[in-house]
């Protein structure tokens, strides 16, 4: 039994790259762990957002959250900025942070070059993301490849807080899945696919209706081989498809890589489409059925007061660590 935390920011549309890189896990780690999943909207407005849409999103992926499968009596399901310590923690792992080691950031960077007049929130997106973890005592990061290197920062800014001032934070590890941990664009397979594409074909969105999933899969972009084969280097998005489709049936790469032998792209990006359109239904069914339902409410409610009485307490431990405030008793 482990301490579990992740988060998924509500900007925009909810990927097929964060439910295979992160979501899918989520449920199956509930089983067997303490479990803290976070909707982070205060990471999201490192961007400038739309009120109304922010707050659209925050609903959708919290009913998102349970429709993949989450059971809020095994989890802990949040929205973050109803978690005041997160905001105060990261204030305090700002201090703990170099601006060098926030300039390192390859999201930084990229998300940087993005902007005329760059917003400080994306340079210390990474301490707030720290806070977020180490609040919980978590022991492990269920994450998608992309977060690798945020994960390691937040390991060092554990190590270093423990030793300059008191040894209370757990370091925790990533977990990165062996499938989906970097899903690709459909338009362009060399880049991962992202919400912030501005390209809606480049993505599927979980609440993508079939027909649409069957377009975007039937453009994808593969190459003229003819051949399904999984090859990551030459052929990336024959080895994309292939990802999205074992992970969503079940079925090892060999397995379909030796279904379509001799056959052509039409039928596999056919059978990838239903395979995928199948295995939305079930999620899209029960999204509809919560999203403007008060149980969606109840849980977050809940899960807000239990995430406040646990961070609270790690909270308190930092200020006494940094010497903040009076001393309590
Ligand atoms: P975000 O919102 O960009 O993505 C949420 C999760 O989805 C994974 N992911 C992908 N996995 C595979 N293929 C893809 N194409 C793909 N795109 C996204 C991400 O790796 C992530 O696991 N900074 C985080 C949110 C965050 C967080 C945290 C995560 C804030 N605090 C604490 C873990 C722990 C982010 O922007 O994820």
């Amino acid at each position: 039994m482990a301490t579990i935390f992740s988060g998924i920011q509500p900007s925009g549309v909810v990927t097929l790259g964060n439910y295979l890189g992160a979501m899918k896990q989520f449920v199956e780690l509930q089983e067997e762990n303490d479990c803290f999943f976070c909707i982070v909207d205060q990471h999201a407005i490192t961007v400038p957002q739309d009120r109304l849409e922010l707050r659209k999103n925050i609903r959708t992926l919290a009913a998102l959250y349970l429709a993949v499968g989450i059971d809020p009596e095994k989890v802990t399901l949040f929205i973050q900025s109803e978690v005041p310590a997160h905001a105060q923690a990261g204030w305090m792992m700002q201090c703990v942070s170099s601006i060098g080691e926030l300039e390192r950031m390859t999201q930084y960077k990229d998300k940087s070059q993005k902007h005329e007049s760059i917003p400080a929130g994306l340079l210390t997106y990474p301490p707030l993301m720290a806070a977020d973890i180490l609040l919980y005592g978590t022991e492990v990061v269920p994450v998608g490849d992309d977060q690798k290197q945020h994960i390691e920062l937040t390991r060092d800014l554990a190590e270093r807080f423990n030793k300059r001032y008191n040894d209370i934070f757990t370091v925790p590890d990533i977990f990165i899945p062996k499938f989906g941990a970097r899903v690709m664009s459909l338009t362009d397979p060399t880049k991962k696919m992202s919400k912030s594409d501005p390209n809606p074909k480049s993505m599927i969105n979980l609440l993508d209706d079939p027909k649409q999933i069957e377009k975007k899969i039937k453009s994808a972009v593969t190459d003229s081989d003819g051949i399904v084969k999984f090859d990551k280097e030459n052929k990336a998005g024959i080895s994309n498809l292939l990802t999205i489709y074992a992970s969503f049936s079940g079925k090892s790469i060999e397995e379909l890589e030796a279904m379509y032998e001799g056959k052509g792209y039409g039928e596999f990006k056919s059978d990838v489409a239903q395979t995928v359109v199948e295995g939305l239904r079930p999620i899209q069914e029960r999204f509809q059925e919560l999203i403007n339902s008060e149980e969606l409410d109840i849980i977050l409610d809940k899960g807000a007061e239990k995430a406040n009485r646990q961070a609270m307490k790690m909270l308190r431990k930092m200020e006494n660590a940094m010497g903040l405030g009076r001393k309590r008793r």
